[in-house]
């Protein structure tokens, strides 16, 4: 019985984002973003993104659309060769002092050393939640997928499929959880030569300017948010019933949940839950639950 019910949720799962697909099929970054910031910095045309930075400026978009849950993908190629000094980031977020967050950003490298992928994540206007891991793979020879799934329950970071990291919601224990505001989503190319590369001893060589970051495939099937609505008034019709907007759903299959566990266990390079001289051994309350 209980193994028929999961093949049935399953098979429901499927048909769901096989829907979804179809009307979100169109990946396009004119259509649903607008720049920010180094307009004479960037291009992006259709499905097409391109953020430089240069020692005069850096490029930023951000969605026109805010978002309450959903699954927010983009297709990145970071910077090839010395990216040492230069940050591209991806992220969810609100506005306003108790502002939530969701975060990838990509600290820059020395040839042929690593690029770190970092996450983090703020609820209620409180951060400091990082983990760092490296690529598995290499991120600037060709386009990876980066998504983020948020519905009530979890958040879950994804690379190329494999979800990394898992953040889940003990509201109820007293931990905040991002399930009030609505957020829109940011991509950026910046420099941070002061602290992101190796603690900021490698700095920009400005002379390879200008650095380059790409992006396609820009997705968000996500809940539209228009203001302070229940779950069940989630503007988009078209996503009602699907697994964002269920408050108990575990969106992880044993076999992604053990392949997250191998990156965890290989490529982790920084947990926030190991700091204890960060946090002078008083941990993070959500340090002790389960996230997996
Ligand atoms: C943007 O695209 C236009 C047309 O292809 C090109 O002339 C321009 O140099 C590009 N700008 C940047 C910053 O890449
Ligand atoms: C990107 O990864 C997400 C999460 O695994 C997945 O749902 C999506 O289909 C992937 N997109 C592409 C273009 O591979
Ligand atoms: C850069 O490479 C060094 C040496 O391999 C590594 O320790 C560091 O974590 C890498 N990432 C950054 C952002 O410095
Ligand atoms: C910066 O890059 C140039 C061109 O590759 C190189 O000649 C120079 O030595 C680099 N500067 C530093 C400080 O590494």
């Amino acid at each position: 019985m209980a193994g028929l019910r999961v093949q049935t949720l399953i098979f429901v799962l499927i048909a769901a984002f096989a829907t979804v697909d179809r009307t979100f099929v169109e990946a396009n970054f004119d259509k649903n973003m607008i720049i920010t910031w180094g307009k004479e910095h960037m291009n992006m045309t259709g499905d097409n993104l391109r953020l430089v930075l240069d020692k005069s400026a850096g490029s930023a978009i951000r969605s026109k659309l805010a978002h309450l849950f959903g699954s927010v993908q983009m297709l990145i190629k970071l910077v090839p060769g010395n990216s040492a000094g230069t940050v591209a980031a991806y992220y969810l977020s609100s506005t306003g002092s108790t502002h939530d967050e969701i975060d990838f950003e990509f600290l820059g490298n020395e040839t042929g050393q690593p690029y770190t992928i970092h996450t983090n994540l703020f609820a209620q206007g409180k951060g400091n939640r990082e983990q760092q891991f490296k690529p598995w793979f290499n991120p600037t020879t060709g386009f990876h997928n980066y998504t983020i799934h948020w519905n009530p329950s979890e958040i879950v970071w994804f690379v190329d499929g494999t979800p990394i990291r898992v953040f889940r919601n003990y509201e109820k224990e007293g931990i905040a959880f991002p399930n009030k505001q609505g957020m829109k989503v940011f991509s950026s190319l910046w420099n941070a030569d002061d602290w992101a590369t190796q603690g900021g001893r490698v700095k920009t060589n400005w002379t390879l300017a200008p650095f380059v970051a790409e992006g396609r495939r820009y997705l968000a099937r996500a809940c539209q948010w228009q203001g302070p609505v229940s779950i069940k008034q989630c503007a988009d019709p078209t996503v009602r019933t699907n697994w964002w907007t269920s408050p108990s759903f575990s969106q992880l299959t044993p076999t992604q949940l053990t392949k997250m566990k191998k990156i965890q266990d290989g490529f982790m390079i920084y947990d926030y839950c190991k700091d204890t001289n960060r946090f002078n051994g008083v941990m993070p309350l959500e340090c002790s639950k389960k996230q997996f």
